[in-house]
């Protein structure tokens, strides 16, 4: 079976990855650069090994492209394509838009379409399926269904093979070839009643750790208020075996998914005229939390921040991965700036970001620390500025939240 993977990102090729030892996989991608570092067999993604690419690549079961005639005699479709928040912070389906283009024009027979990207309840049934019949000149019919991805990436205890999977086809028929599809790689699948649910479950998930994560940065703020330290006070109540469960608090949240997929349930719901006010005020709380980190840092340091250096430690948005979107690194910079500091910021996983380069870590008045890869070491950070600011609750002897 020939399978076309659209988008050749965290997902895309992670997919990829797994697929190509049972499918011809083709990953097609509208970016050259990446495209052209597959097919020399050189991963991008954290998680998704060259060695393993390399194996597809010389068994002749992948090749990557940017040409959509090459998925034209595919037998099934994976959509992995960013699905983002526009300027105005509503659902951007324009790269699910493209993706329908590609495949409406070039699929040249009936398929299984399979959604991977996070989007809002209906949008298999009331955008992919008409957009893709929009495109096809033949008016081919295909089978669609959603399976939302769940991968984690930098994460080693789970993968596609042990994380459980949700799918739901439009028909009875796309849930039994998704389910054939996915059985190959994935030990867990889950069919549910419809699309609709499969799409609302994965933004659920995410809308419950950002609100449980806005919870714990506002209950920080209080800790700090109250002179207790907030993971003390985490520690002790983690203590409960049931009813109960930790999340730690953090200069704000960052990826592709929980700032951005609680958006996408807000919007859906206020246009059905149900309330989302909880969620948009989770998303605040989180925005506000780089500020906060900011005041605080002033108020240590005499009120004022003017001509001081200032070095952010770790701006990906997570430990041990190169991801910077949606970082809170940015806002923590932004108002670091806006106080007159100098900034610089220190993450060689990241290297280079926003046209500047990672800076030694050392040498600063002042260290914030935001995200803390493992091969960062604690000593150094501590020597790094003779003040430094954690809000990861991972560089002990430091100030922090
Ligand atoms: N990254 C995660 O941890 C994660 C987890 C679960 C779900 N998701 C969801 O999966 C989807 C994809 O996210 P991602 O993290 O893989 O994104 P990504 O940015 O890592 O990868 C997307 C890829 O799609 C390509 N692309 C964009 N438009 C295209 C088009 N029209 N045709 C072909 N390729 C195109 C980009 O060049 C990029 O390589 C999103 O909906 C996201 O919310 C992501």
């Amino acid at each position: 079976m020939k399978v076309a993977i659209i988008g050749q990102g965290y997902v895309g090729l992670t997919i990829s990855a797994f697929a190509g030892e049972h499918f011809d996989v083709i990953g097609f991608d509208n970016n050259k650069r990446i495209v052209d570092q597959l097919n020399s067999g050189k991963s991008h993604i954290e998680g998704v090994e060259s060695s393993v690419l390399k194996q597809w690549i010389s068994a002749g079961r992948y090749q990557a492209t940017t040409d959509g005639r090459d998925i034209a005699n595919v037998d099934l479709v994976v959509i992995a394509v960013p699905t983002p928040l526009s300027k105005d912070r509503k659902p951007d389906l324009g790269f699910i838009d493209a993706a329908c283009k590609t495949i409406g024009e070039n699929v040249s027979k009936p398929v299984l379409v399979i959604n991977e990207s996070t989007s809002f309840p209906g949008t298999l049934r009331n955008y992919i399926k008409p957009a893709i019949e929009k495109y096809s000149k033949d008016k081919i019919e295909h089978l669609y269904a959603i399976s939302p991805e769940r991968v984690d990436p930098g994460r080693s205890d789970f993968n596609q093979k042990n994380t459980p999977r949700l799918y739901s086809g439009l028909t009875p028929e796309a849930s039994e070839k998704t389910r054939a599809f996915y059985s190959k790689f994935c030990d867990n699948l889950i069919e549910v009643s419809s699309p609709e649910v499969a799409e609302s479950a994965k933004l659920f998930e995410n809308t419950f750790r950002q609100v449980n994560i806005a919870l714990v940065n506002e209950f920080a703020q209080i800790a700090h208020s109250l002179g207790i330290s907030v993971y003390e006070t985490l520690d002790a109540a983690n203590t409960k075996p049931y009813g109960f469960m930790k999340f730690t608090p953090s200069a704000g949240v960052g990826g592709h998914c929980i700032p951005v997929d609680p958006t996408y349930l807000a919007a859906v719901a206020e246009e059905h005229g149900a309330p989302a006010t909880f969620i948009r005020r989770a998303n605040e709380v989180n925005l506000e939390m780089s500020k906060y980190v900011v005041d605080r840092v002033v108020a240590d340091n005499d009120g004022s921040l003017a001509g001081k250096s200032v070095l952010v430690v770790g701006v990906a948005y997570k430990p041990n991965v190169a991801d910077v979107r949606e970082t809170a690194a940015e806002l923590v910079i932004e108002h670091l700036r806006q106080r007159g500091a100098v900034v610089s910021w220190h993450d060689d996983v990241v290297g280079s970001w926003n046209g500047e380069s990672s800076a030694p870590l050392s040498g600063a008045d002042i260290a914030v620390v935001v995200t803390k890869h493992d091969d960062v070491k604690v000593r150094e950070i501590l020597d790094s500025a003779p003040y430094v600011f954690d809000t990861t609750g991972k560089v002990p002897g430091a100030k922090g939240l």
